[in-house]
């Protein structure tokens, strides 16, 4: 169930790691600059933000960006992804969801480590601050075994 909650303690934390990987975006097409951290197992946080190209499909999100810094770090464990973006340079925009490649991502390495990562999603005033567990946002991924039973 994608549900509402307070960002406080180690949500708020993460939030605001998710707003400093923000300010690494490097979206000069889009003008749209996400953020998102990754909270591991062994208790380390992974930023990343996305990085556009002119070749537009060379595009890759915050959430794979910090895929790619965990896996770099050999952690593939993740407790929290936190996620937070921005349109232009000052309004706020309503929570953004990851897309469907990042969601396939996550959910590949949730199976592996066995673990339902959460994800938290929020807009930039922290007004609207979601949460939804990976095999929420992507039921019956590809992969799943759930699938083969059918
Ligand atoms: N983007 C992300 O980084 N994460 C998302 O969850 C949604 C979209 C990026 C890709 C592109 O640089 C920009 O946002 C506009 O789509």
């Amino acid at each position: 169930m994608i549900k509402r909650v307070e960002p406080s303690g180690i949500i708020e934390d993460l939030l605001d790691a998710a707003t400093e990987a923000m300010m690494d975006a490097y979206c000069p097409y889009s003008k749209f600059s996400v953020g998102a951290v990754i909270l591991t197992s062994r208790n380390n946080i992974y930023r990343g933000a996305n990085i556009e190209n002119l070749a537009y499909g060379s595009t890759i999100c915050a959430e794979r960006s910090a895929i790619c810094h965990a896996n770099a770090h050999g952690e593939r464990d993740y407790l929290y992804v936190a996620i937070i973006a921005k349109n232009g340079s000052s309004s706020s925009i309503e929570v953004v969801a990851p897309c469907g490649a990042c969601r396939q991502m996550l959910y590949e390495f949730a199976k592996l480590s066995e673990r339902d990562t959460k994800i938290i999603m929020s807009n930039t005033k922290r007004s609207k601050v979601v949460m939804a567990s990976i095999n929420e946002l992507l039921p019956l991924g590809s992969g799943s075994p759930e699938l083969a039973k059918l």
